[in-house]
Parts: structure tokens; C-alpha cells; sequence
């Protein structure tokens, strides 16, 4: 292992009913409070009144922030940070999945930044202040909940950068009731689970040496998404399978599984840019490449893509070699994840050849600067590679 130092500030309040420690968790001092949130699946299920009945209850004026989009964009950032400016916001609340969590993040320090907040998101500026904010989260997927980081889109230049403070933009508390994940339809639920899936596999492939219990952490938490995955997707409103799925996707990227190194993280930063060119689903795009890079780094390190893959599925090795095995392990990946109805090809989202140089280029850019690729580090040629496989 390298060293490691662990710290995580966030409160984690999870269960049935949780929603009411609001008043308790909300910081006693708050006058003004901005509620930040999607396009609408709060106030369908009902948890918009709940909120606000409990943010009347303590007195404080409430400012809103609506219509966060899935992929969060800088213009609407700006538009949270200008509220924030002339309300004079001193505690911000986001109620949604990770792309409201993320806005808020960027709203929370480009509120106490004096320049521009894309300096902080394209990593020029480091955020040392933020200001304080919960989430009660409804979407089981990114960890956004329990971590720093947050993603933001640029659609004018076509960037999308994750970025991050530690200690300083991580939330101050989040709540999780698995009931306020039950009305997740059958599409995000499944991109949800992919995700997490997808942020193992980031953290998993790596160099460092002597990592038994984080390696068996990984297989645990992939072990229980594979298990609980059909189940939940048979009854979209079972309790119990949305608990599991919930829990996994905050220990998947809550930094537990990270002590001791740091992954790969190139599969991510691929995504990322197909998206920043193309607005699909992240978890879609990772369904897509992940099982792409796998084949594409299979040399690099077979014992430990075998090692993974007779973890999560059920392989006869008889008179195989190690690449042979690994190999069908990504094959049965792949299957897994369309047989819960994820695309497979970029074509699924009419994604053809004629952008993919410059959805390489910006990849390869970021892998440069932002030192993914740790595993196995890429190069612009290998990105192309990805890509057109992926096609
Ligand atoms: O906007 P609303 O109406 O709320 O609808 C959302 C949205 O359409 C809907 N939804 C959320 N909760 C719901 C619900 N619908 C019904 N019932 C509910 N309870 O789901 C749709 C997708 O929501 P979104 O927040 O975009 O999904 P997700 O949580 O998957 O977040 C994706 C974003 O997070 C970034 C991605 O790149 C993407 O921008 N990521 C953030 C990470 C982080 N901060 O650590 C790491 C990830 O790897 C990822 O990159
Ligand atoms: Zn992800």
C-alpha cells in the first residue's frame, strides 16, 4: 500500500424516515437557504412538500434553484452562484441524484470565489472556501453524496471536467431513504448500478502492491450489485433491494475503497468526454467503453483482470490461459450489463465515427493533466482505439 491519510467530513444519515433530521442537521445560524434541484422528479414523488415543510419549520428564507440538468451545466451554475450572491445564501440544499449534488458543489464554492468558477472547475484555481450545504440524495449512482467531487459541463466549449476540494466541497451531511429512490424509473435505475460497478473497476485497477482487503472490499461490493441487480429491476419499488443498491453506490465512491492508492480512472475521463461532445447518460457511456478499455489493457496486468472477473462470475478455467479467462470474464460483463438493458455500442446513441478524433482529443488532453490513466496510461492512439471499438 502507499500512505494514506482518511478523512471524511460528511454526516451519513440513511434509512426509512431520515428526512426529518433536516431540522437538526440544517446549522442553527442559516437565515437563507437556496434549495437546489432537477427537472421536476422531486415535486412528482412528493418529497419537494416534505422539504419544505420541514425547511418552514425552521424559519429560514428559502431561495430556489430548479431545473438542474442530468449532466449539470456551468450556465446554470452561474445562474445558483448570482442567487446566492444577491440573497445572501449562507447554507445550500440540494435534493436530487448526483447532478444536482455536483451543481450545488460548484454553486457552493464559485459563490465565495471573486473570479470565475470554470478556473476552479477546469482545475487553474483550487476552491479554498465553500460555502456549507446537505443533499438528500434520490438516486442511487455516483457517491457524489459522500465525496468532493463534482461535474460540470461546458456545452459552449464542450469540457467536462471532474473537480474537487477535499474538506472543502464535500457535503456537510447527506440523507439517504432508500424510499426516496423507489420512483428512480427502470433506465437510471439500471445507469445507477453500472456506475457504481464502473467506479470499482476505477479504483481496483491499479499498480500498487499488497492490497488483500481493498481487493476483496471491491469484489464484495461488485458481488452485491450483481446479486441485487436483477432482483431490483423485477420490483422497482422493493425496499429492501433499493437499501442494498443505495449503500453500494456510497461505499463505491466514499473513498473507502481508495486507501492505500489511487485508480485508474481513464475509462471515467473517456466517458467524460463522449459526453461533453454528445449529452448521453454517464452511466451509458461507461456500459459502453469500460468492457472496450478492459480488452484494450488486458496485457498490462492479466492475473489481476482474471482475479476480478472469477470474483464476479462464474468461469471454467479448465485448460484456459490467464488472458483467455479474463477475457471471457469482460465478455460476460458486457452480457451482464445488456441483459439489465444497457447500450453496448456507441451507435445506441447514434454516435457514429465523425466526432470520435475530437472526443480523443479532449480525453487525451485531460489524461495528461489530471494523471488518469494511473493503471495503464494512455495516449491519444490507445483513446481512438477505445473508441472505435466501442462504435
Ligand atoms: O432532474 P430530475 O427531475 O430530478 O430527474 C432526474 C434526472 O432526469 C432523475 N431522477 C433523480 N432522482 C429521481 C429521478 N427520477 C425519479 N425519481 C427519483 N427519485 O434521474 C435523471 C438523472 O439524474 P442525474 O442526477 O443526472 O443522475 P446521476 O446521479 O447518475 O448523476 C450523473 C452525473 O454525475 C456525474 C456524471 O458525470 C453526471 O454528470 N458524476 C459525478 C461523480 C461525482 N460527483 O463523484 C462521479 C461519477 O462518476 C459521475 O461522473
Ligand atoms: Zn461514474
Amino acid at each position: 500500500m502507499e500512505n494514506f491519510t482518511y478523512h471524511n467530513p460528511t454526516k451519513l444519515i440513511f434509512g426509512k424516515g431520515q428526512v426529518q433530521a433536516l431540522t437538526e442537521e440544517i446549522p442553527h445560524y442559516c437565515k437563507n437557504i437556496l434549495l437546489v434541484y432537477g427537472g421536476g422528479s422531486i415535486t412528482r414523488n412528493g418529497l419537494y412538500d416534505q422539504v419544505m415543510t420541514f425547511l418552514k419549520s425552521l424559519k429560514v428564507n428559502v431561495h430556489e434553484l430548479a431545473g438542474v440538468e442530468p449532466n449539470p451545466r456551468l450556465s446554470t451554475v452561474q445562474k445558483g452562484i448570482e442567487i446566492c450572491r444577491s440573497e445572501k445564501i449562507d447554507f445550500l440544499l440540494a435534493v436530487g441524484g448526483g447532478s444536482v449534488i455536483d451543481c450545488t458543489k460548484a454553486i457552493a464554492a464559485g459563490a465565495k470565489h471573486d473570479g470565475n468558477v470554470w478556473d476552479i472547475i477546469n482545475k487553474q484555481v483550487v476552491a479554498e472556501e465553500a460555502l456549507p450545504f446537505g443533499t438528500i440524495l434520490t438516486l442511487a449512482a455516483t457517491g457524489s453524496e459522500m465525496n468532493p467531487d463534482s461535474v460540470i459541463t461546458n456545452w459552449e466549449t464542450n469540457e467536462k471536467y471532474v473537480w474537487g476540494s477535499p474538506g472543502v466541497t464535500n457535503p456537510v451531511f447527506s440523507i439517504l431513504d432508500p424510499v426516496n429512490t423507489m420512483s428512480v424509473p427502470r433506465d437510471q435505475t439500471v445507469y445507477g448500478m453500472v456506475d457504481m460497478m464502473s467506479h470499482v473497476f476505477e479504483q481496483y485497477f491499479h499498480n500498487v502492491t499488497n492490497t488483500p482487503l481493498q481487493d476483496r472490499i471491491c469484489y464484495s461490493v461488485l458481488q452485491t450489485v450483481i446479486a441485487t441487480a436483477p432482483q431490483l429491476l423485477e420490483n422497482l419499488e422493493s425496499y429492501d433491494h433499493r437499501e442494498t443498491i443505495l449503500y453500494s453506490g456510497t461505499i463505491a465512491l466514499n473513498g473507502t475503497l481508495q486507501m492505500g492508492y489511487f485508480g485508474d480512472w481513464a475509462s471515467h475521463t473517456i466517458e467524460h468526454a463522449v459526453s461533453a461532445v454528445y449529452d448521453i447518460p454517464h452511466a451509458g457511456g461507461l456500459a459502453i467503453l469500460f468492457p472496450n478499455w478492459m480488452r484494450h489493457v488486458v496485457d498490462h496486468d492479466t492475473k489481476r483482470m482474471t482475479g476480478l472477473m472469477l470474483n464476479m462470475f462464474d468461469i471454467e478455467t479448465e485448460g484456459k490461459t490467464d488472458k483467455e479467462i479474463a477475457l471471457e470474464g469482460i465478455n460476460k460483463l458486457s452480457e451482464f450489463w445488456s441483459s439489465l438493458g444497457a447500450p453496448s455500442r456507441l451507435a445506441d446513441y447514434e454516435i457514429g465515427e465523425d466526432r470520435i478524433d475530437e472526443i480523443a482529443e479532449i480525453a487525451a488532453k485531460e489524461m495528461k493533466h489530471g494523471g488518469f490513466g494511473n493503471f495503464k496510461p494512455l495516449n491519444k492512439e490507445d483513446i481512438l482505439s477505445i473508441l472505435k471499438a466501442s462504435l
